[in-house]
């Protein structure tokens, strides 16, 4: 097993569960010291105890990434533990069941909710981390990771709306701290397992979609481990700007309505 993350510091957002807790054993079984955020504290702990199994030292930090303040608090605290920052995952996000509510149907406050937590709390992290990201740039490299979707081609579903809005900050964000260095690049995956795909999607819409992809299969949180922890390492050094399709080739990306 190599260990591409020995020495390095990688913050996984969303690591109580899912692809987010994928990530961060993934991150830990590479030697990686991390920080975990979440807003579901017994989770959160779970995912510490599986990564220190793993011999991963752990700090974990609990707050709702879906509001400016506790965004810019969680900021704060991960800054004051962690100096140098290798990598930033900013994977926390959900649908809540919301999936393929169209726009012209989701009330103002759900739609300010879903913004908040897909698309601007990864920019405002991002922020609120820069020093840390940036001297970690200094001296080996850093990079920030936003999780998209292949969702982000459905801009006629708010779920859709926050995660095209991500792809565009995805961008924007790579100019901006390109100059201090630091890679920022999305994943865009399709369907993966998780309880979360599960429940908000119902096994005939898994169905439904799964039968459009090129690929035959499911695909599974590893599929998106394995993309992080190569985007995260010194392999994909010249790699920024990037959305990055995890999704077995499907007709997702090609759709515009
Ligand atoms: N599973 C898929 O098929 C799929 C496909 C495309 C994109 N994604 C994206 O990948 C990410 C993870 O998806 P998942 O399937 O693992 O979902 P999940 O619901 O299992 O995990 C999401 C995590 O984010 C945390 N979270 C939710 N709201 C939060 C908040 N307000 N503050 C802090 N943390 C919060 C949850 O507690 C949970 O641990 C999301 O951004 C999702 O949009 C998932």
């Amino acid at each position: 097993m190599s260990k591409r993350y020995e020495g390095k510091v990688v913050v996984v957002t969303g690591a109580a569960q899912g692809l987010g807790r994928a990530l961060a054993l993934g991150y830990a079984r590479e030697g990686a010291t991390l920080g975990l955020v979440d807003v579901k504290a017994d989770g959160l702990a779970e995912t510490k105890v599986l990564a220190e199994g793993l011999g991963a030292t752990v700090e974990t930090f609990v707050g709702d990434l879906s509001q400016e303040a506790t965004v810019e608090a969680l900021g704060a605290e991960v800054l004051a533990r962690f100096p140098l920052i290798d990598v930033l995952y900013n994977n926390a996000g959900a649908a809540y069941g919301e999936v393929n509510t169209p726009i012209d149907q989701v009330s103002w406050d759900k739609f300010q909710f879903f913004l908040g937590l897909n698309t601007l709390s990864p920019l405002f992290l991002a922020r609120a981390l820069r020093p840390a990201l940036k001297a970690a740039a200094k001296v080996r490299g850093s990079c920030v990771i936003n999780q998209s979707s292949m969702a982000s081609y459905q801009p006629a579903v708010v779920y859709g709306v926050t995660k095209s809005a991500l792809n565009q900050l995805t961008w924007g964000m790579a100019r901006m701290f390109g100059a201090d260095g630091i890679r920022v690049n999305a994943v865009a995956p399709g369907l993966m397992e998780t309880e979360a795909s599960a429940s908000s999607l119902g096994a005939e819409r898994q169905e439904a979609i799964r039968a459009l992809q090129m690929l035959p299969g499911e695909g599974s949180p590893e599929d998106i481990v394995n993309l992080g922890l190569f985007l995260g390492s010194d392999d994909a050094r010249f790699i920024t700007a990037e959305v990055m399709h995890c999704d077995a080739g499907h007709p997702f990306r090609a759709w515009r309505q």
